[in-house]
């Protein structure tokens, strides 16, 4: 087992990677110290891993297990997790324990933060998209009609908790969606990441145990180093929105039901990258490179075709905007990730037309 820490300064909690921790009591029972417990999980890992985790569990243990799906990552489902809470008659001395994805992790994190003001919560994340960033860092929240993670709250988890074996589960498809996160890390801040990436693609996608345990580890390390560094993006944690301005706005205008959240980012970082070449920052073989490793990873590399004027506008509800403007986070060279507000308008225009 690996165990990373994560130091925020008002509060510093670990990250435990490794094999059967939901099946670990006694690990369980040193670690999750609550006397009241609400697991909040959904209808997909629910009937795969609740049963188990419930059987390691100590103390008094209630469940809410919520749909499946992006598109219910919304205030209504976090109702429902209000409405568990205050059934079971949970106290500030209550802890959420969110078993899922990012999705579930999201929510159950924004119950958390604004349940009687804040009570305890746990990650117990179950997809390598939530293992390896979602889990980390403390952004919790849901999506509006209006645009993505409009809705939200910073607040960090007593513990992160990720048993590698769930992924066996995990299709295909959702695993290559957490490689795109990885990516990431490699493209913003870790060139020796990116290049064992490239040369290691084809052990991650066979689910090599050592290798998606490396490829976790040292994600969740540079998560953490960053959100040491700013938690509350008021600097740097914006570079860990690398592909995401171009991909909240893939995933809203095709309604969360077209690309997976990792694919849309996959997308974002190639589109990312493209403006970063047209604006004279990086070199072709750069835009070459994030290219054919999203190729490898097996994402798409075909956005929506909505249009650009489209796309800029749901680019606009993008958190990062400020005084109007759409700042984007670019790169200055495979590794280092920037983020930019002032760039020729042209190249934005010509990137959005290629794609969109
Ligand atoms: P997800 O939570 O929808 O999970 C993907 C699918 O896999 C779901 O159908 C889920 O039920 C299923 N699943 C989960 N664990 C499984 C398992 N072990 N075996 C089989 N199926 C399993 O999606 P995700 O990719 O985990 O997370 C995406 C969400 O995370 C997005 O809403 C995104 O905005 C958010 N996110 C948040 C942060 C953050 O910092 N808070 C960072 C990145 C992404
Ligand atoms: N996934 C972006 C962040 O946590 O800041």
């Amino acid at each position: 087992m690996h165990t990373l820490q994560v130091d925020v300064g008002h509060t510093r909690y670990p990250i435990a990677i490794g094999a059967g921790l939901l099946r670990n009591r006694d690990w369980l029972a040193n670690h999750i110290h609550a006397h009241d417990l609400l697991v909040v999980t959904n209808t997909v890992v629910a009937p795969l891993y609740l049963a188990a985790l419930r059987e390691h569990l100590a103390g008094r243990v209630a469940e809410c297990i919520l749909p499946d799906g992006e598109p219910y990552k919304t205030l209504q489902t976090v109702g429902w997790i209000f409405d568990a809470l205050v059934s079971h008659k949970m106290n500030r001395d209550a802890v959420v324990l969110a078993l899922g994805g990012g999705v579930v992790g999201d929510m159950a994190g924004f119950a958390a933060a604004s349940y009687q003001r804040g009570i305890g919560f746990i990650q117990m994340p179950t997809t390598l998209l939530a293992q390896v960033d979602s889990s980390v860092g403390g952004k919790t929240g849901v999506n509006h009609s209006g645009g993505k993670n409009l809705i939200g709250a910073f607040y960090q988890p007593l513990a992160v908790i990720a048993d590698t074996d769930t992924l066996a589960t995990l299709p295909d498809r959702e695993l290559r969606a957490g490689l795109a996160e990885v990516i990431k890390y490699g493209c913003i801040w870790d060139p020796l990441l990116f290049d064992w990436l490239d040369n290691n693609m084809g052990l991650l996608l066979a689910r090599d145990t050592e290798a998606l345990t490396y490829a976790i580890s040292r994600s969740c390390e540079i998560k953490a180093t960053v959100v040491a560094q700013d938690e509350r993006e008021h600097h740097l944690r914006a570079i860990l929105n690398f592909g995401h301005t171009f991909g909240h706005a893939i995933e809203a205008a095709t309604a969360y039901t077209q690309y997976l959240h990792g694919e849309a980012v996959g997308l974002g970082m190639l589109i990312a990258t493209d403006l970063s070449y047209r604006l004279g920052l990086i070199e072709a073989v750069t835009l070459d490179r994030v290219k054919t490793i999203l190729v490898k990873a097996e994402l798409p590399t075909q956005a929506p075709r909505i249009g650009a004027a489209r796309a800029l506008e749901w680019m606009k509800m993008d958190k990062k905007v400020l005084a109007g403007t759409v700042r984007l986070v670019l790169l200055e060279k495979l590794g280092r990730g920037v983020v930019i507000g002032h760039y020729a308008q042209d190249a934005l225009a010509a990137t959005l037309s290629e794609y969109f």
